[in-house]
């Protein structure tokens, strides 16, 4: 019997011979002119192929194996070897080559040459055929799973928040109307909502975050984390923004904002030593290809201390640097990309942790300081990407909320739940959101957050 393995296996293989079985998909097929061929196979399960020697002797030797192209899958049964070549370690010479699935060469897209990305976005269920997306993909996975351990290590249970909700937790108002009211009948009918005939009877929506629901569960399990798809219908055709993002959001009680900015800087330094760790072979790809000097710059991330700054001086440097900005900045604004890339990318030139933002341009559950104009909010920012975690200690005084609340004309009888929470046992609480794209975009290099998420949903586009 042979033994089925991975292309990854199969690379890195330290005890050789033995017949081996491999499945996978053909990058290329080169034929030698000593009567045989090398097949590139690829199965996905790292970034390197490995090279199958394709003896002439084969039964289907010119009627499959010299037919065969980018694309094709086939299950190769052969003998593992040390490889001579350079590069690789071990090569499989094959006696045996089954086609399972062909791929016409006229209409495969992935041929050869090298495609855009904004053109292998039209291809997006293809696209994860190619060294980059393949490699993107693998590293989504291990911050994925380094989020799940980090987190359990610490001692946060893992939490599931509700996607349909009926509370704004943003107050930003973009929110995804959930309905199966008709809309089509509903406009014959003159318009006027009934949310009796709804399904849950009353408005509800995709959730924005689901922070104010963890809350409830750290003011009783003491830490927990949710992570899930998260929804804003912001109309922002960015390189950083997208309709549908993952977010990781943890809350602990008895936090106050110092321990969060820890718990924050931690969890970024292990997400990227494990990517370092566990993806070397991805992550030289996107050093090499992708952003020259990824490597030493996530290295230095992980080994220096972050710099913090506090909103106010952030608006001293802003204003008295020399650069040109397209908008204008003052205390009491909030930050655009272009303010956030100058802290991060000329200022501090690695990532920065800037706190105590002015309460007006923030939302109401944050904790407001003993200045009575700001709230205890920090935001992490890293070069390229600018915001990758908003985080904040929550406002625990039930009072000092419920005038929050009004001033952001929110209507307590909604949040009466979230009230609860500072009736009883009320404790300092804090925790943050770290958008799972942007921390992928920033781990690879890659420039647009649609090349980081399988299938991205922005404004005019829902393909797939
Ligand atoms: O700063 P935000 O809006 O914070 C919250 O939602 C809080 N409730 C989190 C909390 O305290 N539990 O969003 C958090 C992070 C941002 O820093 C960013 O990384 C990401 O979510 N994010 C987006 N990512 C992609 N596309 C968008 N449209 C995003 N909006 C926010
Ligand atoms: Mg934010």
């Amino acid at each position: 019997m042979s033994q089925w393995i991975s292309v990854r296996e199969a690379r890195q293989a330290s005890s050789v011979g033995g017949e081996r079985e491999v499945r996978g998909w053909v990058r290329t097929r080169r034929d030698s002119k000593g009567g045989f061929s090398f097949l590139e196979l690829n199965d996905g399960s790292c970034f390197g192929n490995l090279q199958v020697v394709v003896p002439g002797e084969i039964e289907n030797y010119t009627t499959e194996v010299q037919r065969l192209t980018a694309g094709c899958s086939v299950v190769v049964l052969g003998d593992l070897q040390e490889s001579p070549a350079k590069g690789q370690a071990t090569e499989l010479h094959a006696t045996s080559v089954k086609v399972i699935g062909w791929a016409d060469p006229e209409n495969y897209p992935l041929q050869k040459k090298r495609h855009s990305f904004e053109k292998l976005r039209e291809w997006a269920h293809l696209r994860p055929r190619t060294n980059t997306f393949g490699a993107v993909a693998r590293v989504r996975h291990q911050i994925s799973q380094s989020i799940h351990q980090f987190y359990h290590e610490e001692g946060f249970y893992y939490c599931n928040t509700p996607v349909i909700t009926a509370s704004d937790c943003e107050g930003a108002g973009e929110m995804f109307r959930v309905t199966t009211i008709d809309l089509e009948g509903l406009a014959a009918r003159g318009g006027k909502v009934d949310y009796g005939f709804d399904f849950f009877e009353k408005p509800t929506f995709l959730t924005v975050s689901g922070q104010l629901e963890a809350e409830t569960y750290a003011t009783a399990l003491g830490r927990v984390y949710t992570f899930g798809p998260t929804f804003r219908a912001e109309n922002s055709n960015t390189s950083r923004h997208l309709a549908e993002f993952w977010m990781v959001e943890p809350e602990a009680a008895f936090f106050d904002l110092q321990d969060n900015m820890q718990l924050a800087e931690r969890f970024l330094k292990r997400v990227f030593s494990d990517c370092l760790e566990h993806c070397s072979e991805d992550m030289e790809f996107f050093d090499q290809r992708i952003e020259k000097g990824k490597l030493q710059q996530l290295q230095s991330v992980i080994e220096k201390p972050f710099t913090h700054l506090s909103y106010t001086k952030a608006i001293e440097i802003l204003t008295s640097c020399n650069e040109s900005f397209e908008y204008p900045v003052s205390w009491g604004t909030d930050l655009q990309a272009e303010h956030e890339r100058y802290l991060t990318e000329k200022y501090v030139q690695g990532p920065v942790i800037l706190t105590d933002y002015p309460s007006c341009i923030k939302p109401f559950y944050m904790r407001l300081s003993d200045d009575e104009k700001t709230v205890a909010a920090m935001d992490v920012l890293v070069p390229g990407v600018g915001e990758i975690i908003g985080g904040r200690q929550r406002e625990d005084r039930l009072e000092v909320l419920q005038n929050r609340m009004s001033e952001s004309d929110l209507a307590e009888k909604e949040y009466w739940w979230y009230l609860d929470l500072r009736r009883y046992g009320s404790v300092p609480h804090a925790g943050f959101g770290l958008g799972l794209e942007r921390a992928v975009q920033y781990a690879t290099g890659m420039a647009n957050i649609r090349d980081v998420v399988p299938f991205p949903r922005t404004p005019g586009n829902a393909e797939f």
